[in-house]
């Protein structure tokens, strides 16, 4: 749980635009476009419905965006709770150098209707919780002071907008739970830049780069494109564009020798577009590629026509108490905890667009990302089919230049055929983007191919055959093997295995291109779904992220030169068992070659990978009979792991039974005094080895001063030992202190650095 350079840093010199997804770059001073964050200074009414630009709501609730429009325990609340109308509202200063400007408010997401209104102007209703869109202020704005920008939100779970209208296992929450930016921009602008790498495997690699601006050309406007590596400019190119066109290609040839973007290497470039048309506008558009070339064939997914068999994770973009509703910071945290932590090589974000923090973390990792439209089973009628249609729309031109993402899911997840529908969504992404891939994620196996690849949601075992060309699992286990981390040993263990022998059997025929298990995380779900309060117990981590024992067997699949693991997927315990016999068979899991295991002190089991259930796998599992140790004397059991002959880990598992330490571990320890910065604190009672103690209880008291506060319950009651909250910033620098007080394990105390932000200009 180190702090990583890489979750700082990229906010503080980024803007990523709401509109197209585009990159800004703040410091540049050529830039005529001006995007100002909106995510300071609301005003929140919660229920109040009055939205009338001259109401009074000096009483109103200041917050911050993101925003959840209700905060809620970790898990056994009424899924009614977040479901109602609520009202916010923004005033702000229209600043004298927009006239003649136009002035577009960008929202990223709010869930799920938003009626926006400016100075009393009501937009059209924008329907979809997980897509982008932007209203123009330009006519309705004041000079000066006095603008307000209202929001009136539904967060119901309204039948006419996907994913609802059947049942949903997962919680869509409420709230404007995404940024807001006022995007300032002349009168022709660059609306959006699509950038395709073309042959990015060829000596002649070119850059397609299809601009796409606000509205016909009359007469001649010039476009200069920069292709960058950080400062250096790579490449350059120029050209005029005239006419009516939705768009207009300029290609950057001649670019030479470029470094790819792969797993290991995540190499970014930048594209910058100037325009300039000869009624005076000037605009500037930045964005960040990468040159990889990603496809699925018949024998396999090819990156840079390397086979790369795909393991990883679905993730639900949904966190404890406060649902979607989380900071840059927590998104890229999490593609930080699947890349670097569970050594996965892709997520699925199941089942919607999810932010675009998380998926420029995932570019700047190299985790590769399969992105699908929102929906859950159920296909609405026309209008709303209207709609899904639309978010494939909004989606890829939001993140079509994410190198990361190597496939659309343009299909409803586990929805019945329909013909119609579907060669409308496959038609329109390809029609946008060329160079991706579709698939979309079915669960009956001889349901239509309307897309490039067969993405199969597969939950038996074995699994079915590949018979069907470019194979994908998209899921597997999840629901059949709910696991608690606070299960007993066996069903613990038994959950390892079940994500192990699905890879091994994925990895045995290279027509399986790989497989996405069900899933990263536990997530909030409906009361008619999951383990009846309100938690889908399907991740191989917990709802805080915290690993359970089946995410060790993720981890373990990494090349010991990446990081050498060694980690039990059971609990030490004798007697923790579902039937008479002992606990039997359990696994370690580990990319050592040879481990010797020892019982309080003596060798009692010298242990290779289990090649024999597991052939296939890189690094199997190795299979330890607990029961047959045998277990007297008891004590420590320590496990040493070997590779070729030197001993390079050792893992102790405590006897004694005792609850031996408090933990608080901050994820990071500055955070920026914006008023929405947040990083997760986790809290573990371990043994004296350092293990998390599955079973501890105890009630945990926080209590914080300085400039933050704490996201989530307190005290809180640790769940199998473990638990997290998230402590967020405050608008001021300074010190943050947060003690946490354990029953009968003492206090703790650390220190969270909040730097100082500037502030919001409006
Ligand atoms: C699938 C579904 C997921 C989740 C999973 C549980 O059918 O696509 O959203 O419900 O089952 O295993």
């Amino acid at each position: 749980m180190e702090t990583n350079p890489l979750l700082f840093g990229r906010r503080e010199f980024l803007l990523a635009t709401a509109a197209g997804g585009a990159v800004q770059a703040q410091t540049s001073s050529v830039s005529m476009r001006k995007i100002y964050s909106l995510n300071r200074k609301w005003l929140y009414g919660g229920k109040v419905r009055d939205v009338a630009p001259g109401a009074d709501d000096s009483k109103w609730e200041r917050i911050t965006l993101p925003h959840a429009n209700v905060l809620l325990p970790w898990h056994s609340f009424d899924e009614k709770d977040f479901q109602f109308v609520s009202t916010y509202r923004r005033h702000f200063k229209a600043a004298p150098e927009w006239n003649g400007r136009r002035v577009f408010a960008d929202f990223a997401g709010a869930m799920t209707a938003s009626t926006v209104s400016i100075n009393g102007h009501n937009f059209e209703e924008y329907r979809g919780g997980y897509t982008p869109f932007s209203v123009e202020l330009t006519r309705h704005l004041k000079p000066g002071a006095g603008n307000v920008l209202a929001v009136q939100l539904d967060s119901n779970e309204r039948a006419d907008v996907p994913p609802f209208g059947g049942n949903i296992d997962y919680l869509t929450f409420g709230g404007i739970y995404r940024d807001v930016r006022i995007r300032v921009v002349p009168t022709t602008f660059i609306e959006n830049v699509y950038a395709k790498p073309v042959r990015p495997l060829e000596p002649d690699r070119e850059l397609l780069v299809r601009c796409y601006l606000s509205g016909p050309v009359t007469q001649p406007a010039s476009i200069a494109i920069e292709l960058r590596d950080g400062a250096r400019l790579v490449k350059a190119a120029n050209a005029v564009v005239n006419g009516p066109a939705e768009f207009h290609d300029v290609r950057v040839t001649g670019i030479g020798q470029v470094e790819l973007w792969d797993l290991k290497n995540p190499k970014l470039y930048t594209v910058i577009v100037r325009l300039s048309a000869p009624d005076g506008s000037k605009d500037e558009y930045v964005t960040r590629i990468g040159f990889r070339e990603a496809k699925f064939t018949p024998a396999g997914f090819r990156l840079n026509g390397a086979p790369v068999k795909l393991i990883g994770l679905n993730r639900h973009q949904t966190f404890p108490y406060t649902g979607g509703a989380m900071p840059a910071r927590a998104q890229r945290r999490d593609a930080w905890i699947l890349k670097r932590e569970l050594h996965c090589n892709i997520a699925r974000t199941s089942h919607y667009p999810q932010s675009t923090d998380f998926l420029d973390a995932c570019d700047e990792l190299g985790l590769l990302v399969l992105e699908e439209i929102p929906g859950w089973q159920h296909i609405g009628d026309i209008a709303w089919q209207n709609i899904a249609v639309r978010n494939v729309g909004e989606m890829i031109r939001r993140d079509w230049n994410h190198p990361s993402i190597i496939l659309w899911g343009v299909r409803i997840n586990e929805s019945q055929d329909s013909h119609d529908f579907y060669t409308r969504t496959n038609a329109l992404a390809h029609a946008l983007d060329d160079a991706r891939q579709t698939g979309g994620i079915r669960y009956i196996y001889n349901s239509e191919l309307l897309e490039d690849v067969f993405t199969m949601n597969d939950f038996g075992f074995p699994l079915q055959l590949p018979n069907h060309p470019l194979y994908l699992n998209t899921e597997f286990n999840g629901h059949m093997f709910s696991t608690k981390r606070f299960d007993n040993v066996t069903r613990v263990a038994e959950h390892v295995i079940r994500h192990a022998r699905v890879h091994n059997q994925l990895a045995s025929d290279d027509r399986y291109a790989g497989g996405i298990g069900w899933c990263a995380f536990d997530y909030n779900t409906h009361s008619n779904f999951g383990s009846g309060d309100h938690i889908c117990y399907h991740g191989v981590s917990d709802i805080f992220r915290i690993p359970k024992p089946a995410a060790y067997f993720y981890q373990s699949q990494c090349d010991p030169e990446e990081e050498v693991v060694l980690q039990a997927g059971f609990f030490w315990s004798s007697g923790d068992k579902s039937e008479a016999g002992g606990v039997g068979n359990v696994p370690i899991l580990s990319n050592c070659d040879h481990l010797k295991v020892y019982l309080a002190g003596t060798l009692k089991a010298e242990l290779d990978p289990d090649r024999k259930t597991f052939p296939y796998l890189k690094h199997p599992p190795f299979m330890v009979n607990i029961s047959g140790l045998p277990l007297n004397p008891w004590g420590d059991l320590k496990i040493d792991g070997y590779l070729k002959g030197k001993l390079v880990k050792t893992l102790t598992l405590s006897g004694s039974g005792k609850d031996a330490d408090l933990k608080v571990l901050p994820d990071d320890t500055e955070l920026m005094g914006d008023g929405s910065d947040a990083t997760r604190v986790v809290l573990l009672v371990t043994d004296e080895y350092g293990n998390i103690k599955p079973f501890a209880t105890g009630a945990i008291s926080l209590a914080i001063s300085g400039p933050g506060e704490i996201i989530g319950e307190n005290p809180f009651a640790l769940a199998g030992g473990v638990g997290a909250v998230w402590i967020k910033a405050k608008e001021t620098a300074g010190e943050i202190r947060l003690t946490a007080k354990h029953p009968y394990l003492g206090t703790r105390s650390i220190a969270i650095h909040v730097k100082a932000a500037a502030p919001e200009i409006l």
